[in-house]
């Protein structure tokens, strides 16, 4: 058959290199020929390929964020900057790409593929907010790099008997800080999805130390009403009255860097390899994801039409648990 192009784009993820990597190997196995592209969609639109053989992507899976590179690239939201982006495909004769990346990226596809150029996506970002795939490429390492902090805090923690509050990424989805807030045994999780009143965080956190737990631990979702800065205000600002303060991490990018752990790497490739599968069946427009288990495919219409829910009754749960 063809020649096909691959690109990461929007924020990286740990398993992004496993997904490249599947990418080349199984469509070199179909015969095809495969480029990259440099950074996203602006290497698209700049028209930065290399071409990608078998070694060109040895030695990468073990390795976190993308060799490919990422960006956002505001000018591929524009109708005049895909069409740039189409000319360069079509100029080099490409049959096909793949976009691994978020729910900003798939849109990206989604808005390419209506153009009438045939994309498939990968579902690929640590905030787990994109429909088709319950758990998307690089989640699974980023909570793993954010509990083993959690963990590290909840000793100093204990040691000095304080409370400290953890502000975990997520853009505007508490998925990241539900899951690490509960893996870690937190006191209190603040996320986007359900409205905190830092006075019931004051009241939990009192309550706490009454049952004679050593420390205090907050993680909140940097999207929520009150994030770290939010609370950490509040809690400053009626010192007196709430009788003690919040020490603050933001762990922030740290959360993206890490290697990917066997989950990932095995997530990547399978999503690697399917995609190609699909696309050897001619099968183009859709998302590439994880749901029940199976690696299946959902229309990308689908998915940029649709927000993914978080289960709330998780919520409950941290909260039973956090006697
Ligand atoms: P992620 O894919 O990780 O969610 P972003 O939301 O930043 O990251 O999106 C990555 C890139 O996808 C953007 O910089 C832009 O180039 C492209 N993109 C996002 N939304 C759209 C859209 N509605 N139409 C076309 N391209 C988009
Ligand atoms: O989408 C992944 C993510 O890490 C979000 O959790 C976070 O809000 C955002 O990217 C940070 O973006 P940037 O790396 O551009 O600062």
């Amino acid at each position: 058959m063809k020649r096909i192009a691959v690109l990461t784009s929007g924020g990286d993820a740990a398993g992004m290199n496993a997904a490249i990597r599947a990418v080349v190997r199984t469509a070199l196995h179909c015969g095809w020929e495969v480029l990259g592209l440099k950074h996203g969609y602006t290497g698209l639109i700049a028209g930065d390929f290399v071409v990608l053989g078998a070694r060109d992507v040895g030695g990468i899976i073990q390795h976190g964020g993308t060799k490919l590179g990422s960006t956002r690239c505001e000018e591929f939201k524009t109708e005049q900057g895909r069409l740039r982006a189409l000319r360069q495909l079509n100029e080099r004769d490409i049959g096909a790409l793949v976009v691994i990346g978020g729910d900003g990226s798939q849109a990206g596809s989604h808005a390419l593929s209506q153009m009438g150029f045939p994309v498939i996506g990968i579902a690929s970002t640590i905030d787990n907010d994109l429909c088709g795939s319950e758990i998307t490429l690089g989640v699974d390492t980023a909570l793993n790099v954010a509990l083993e902090a959690i963990d590290r805090l909840k000793v100093t923690a204990s040691s000095h008997q304080r409370a400290f509050l953890v502000e975990v990424m997520g853009r505007d989805c508490g998925y990241i800080a539900l899951m690490t807030g509960i893996a870690g045994g937190a006191e209190a999780i603040v996320i986007p999805e359900v409205e905190t009143d830092p006075e019931q965080i004051a009241t939990e956190l009192r309550a706490s130390y009454e049952r004679g737990k050593a420390h205090a631990i907050v993680v909140v979702a940097e999207g929520a009403k009150y994030n770290a800065d939010g609370l950490a205000r509040y809690f400053s600002d009626h010192r007196k009255r709430l009788g003690f303060d919040l020490r603050v991490t933001k762990l922030g990018h740290v959360q993206r860097g890490g290697a990917p752990g066997v989950f990932d790497r095995m997530l990547g490739t399978r999503f690697g390899a399917a995609a190609i599968q699909y696309l050897a069946k001619d099968e183009h427009g859709i998302l590439v994801g994880l749901l029940k288990g199976e690696i299946v495919a959902t229309p990308l219409a689908e998915v940029a039409a649709a927000r993914k829910p978080l289960d709330l009754r998780l919520m409950e749960l941290a909260r039973v648990l956090a006697r």
